[in-house]
């Protein structure tokens, strides 16, 4: 990932490199245990020192497998520690704005999850308190770094196909109907599929093409989830479970995108049907999540045919990450966490960062606004 140049006043010092940059995870749920944690572990620059979570017998579990001394059920104490220099927020979605604030406050560099927050104006509030309070944020859009993303993201900012005309993305998941848990209330979650799952694709749809100018969407939700997986009744479910949005870009291009929980038969080892695609002017080029290291390439006369990620797109220049160890689909997300920690030492902004974060959720928020009034909605600036 290329470096933001942000404003100089913007730009946080450098953390002293002689000592690693002490992490806290605050959330030790599912995400964390399988991307952030492995992530800090392959990292000689990074270590793991403290970890934070509400449920009291999953943080003593915790403590125990990731080998961690500081522990707590209190963000609030990860967040005052001097004992941590940068955190990861990895808790529910109502959450991460007061805990965001607090490690900002604290002067902790901060990678927080997606959706940032549950609308837009609590994620602008993040990102002001994280910007003036001069610290790496970062947010966490684990798709940006997939090999395939990477080099189409090349591929396009190098005109190699020609003007682009219409962005499309789909992203299919065979999902049970059974209880989401916290993420199926609207008051917990923000949204269903669209602050879940859509958002990622508005941002690098975002990254790929520029702002996105104007949107209009719809929702749908067709499972009640009123059983939990072991059974048991539950509240159900008020949020979106398919999302959709129709949408033009201020360079122009057009950009559909389609995203279920229901899409049964698209189970593909879990990790479900995910195609993105840009039509440009002389060619066509396609980024697939279950095939990450491989993009499909077309001109006109050609059909799309595989061509191989070249190595320098694997992973970050420096990372010592091996590409060819582990499932392809899911060693990249490991690269967030090289992203932030490179961003602190380097003394620069990561990317993405709170502010991408901020522009994904001001068309989330858009896409449920318009489907509410049935029409257009014009995105308008964002000051950074
Ligand atoms: N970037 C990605 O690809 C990706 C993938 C999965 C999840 N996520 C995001 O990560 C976040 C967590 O998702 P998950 O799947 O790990 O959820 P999870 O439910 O498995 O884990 C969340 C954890 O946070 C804990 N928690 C709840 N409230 C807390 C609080 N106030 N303080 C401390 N801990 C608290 C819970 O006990 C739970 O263990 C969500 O925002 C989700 O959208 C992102």
């Amino acid at each position: 990932m290329g470096s933001r140049q942000l404003h100089p006043a913007n730009y946080p010092m450098p953390t002293k490199t002689s000592q690693p940059i002490r992490i806290g995870i605050i959330g030790s749920g599912a995400v964390s245990d399988y991307h952030h944690v492995p992530a800090i572990r392959l990292d000689p620059r990074a270590t793991l020192t403290a970890a934070c979570d509400a449920n009291a017998d999953l943080l003593a579990k915790r403590k125990n497998e990731w080998d961690v001394n500081l522990v707590s059920t209190d963000p609030e104490v990860i967040c005052a520690s001097p004992d941590v220099d940068a955190v990861i927020i990895a808790t529910p979605n109502f959450t991460h704005r007061a805990i965001a604030e607090s490690a900002a406050r604290h002067g902790k560099h901060i990678m927080c999850e997606k959706p940032l927050g549950l609308n837009a104006g609590e994620v602008r509030s993040m990102y002001e308190a994280a910007r003036d309070a001069n610290v790496v944020h970062m947010t966490a859009f684990t798709y940006r770094f997939a090999p395939s993303m990477r080099y189409l993201k090349h591929l396009v900012g190098g005109g190699a196909l020609g003007e682009p005309r219409h962005f499309r993305s789909q992203r299919f998941l065979d999902w049970p109907e059974t209880s989401w848990g916290w993420r199926q209330y609207q008051h917990l979650a923000g949204a269903g599929d669209l602050f879940d799952m859509t958002i990622h694709r508005i941002d690098f749809a975002q990254d790929l093409l520029g702002p996105i100018a104007r949107v209009t969407g719809a929702l749908a939700r067709f499972a009640p989830r009123t059983r939990t997986v072991d059974g048991k009744p539950c509240e159900p479910s008020n949020v979106d479970d398919w999302s959709s949005i129709l949408g033009e870009f201020t360079c122009g291009a057009t950009g559909v995108w389609e995203g279920t929980t229901l899409a049964k038969g698209y189970g593909r080892d879990g990790f479900g049907h995910e195609w993105a695609e840009i039509n440009g002017s002389e060619g066509s080029a396609v980024y697939q999540l279950h095939e990450p290291n491989t993009i499909l390439v077309g001109k006109t006369g050609q059909d799309l045919a595989p061509v191989t990620v070249p190595a320098e797109f694997l992973k970050p220049a420096e990372s010592p990450r091996n590409p060819a160890d582990g499932k392809p689909a899911t060693v990249f997300r490991y690269d967030l966490v090289w992203e932030f920690v490179s961003a602190i030492v380097e003394g620069r902004g990561a990317v993405p960062d709170f502010y991408d974060g901020l522009r994904a959720q001001r068309v989330a928020d858009a896409v449920i606004e318009s489907y509410a009034q049935r029409r257009w909605l014009e995105l308008g600036e964002e000051p950074r």
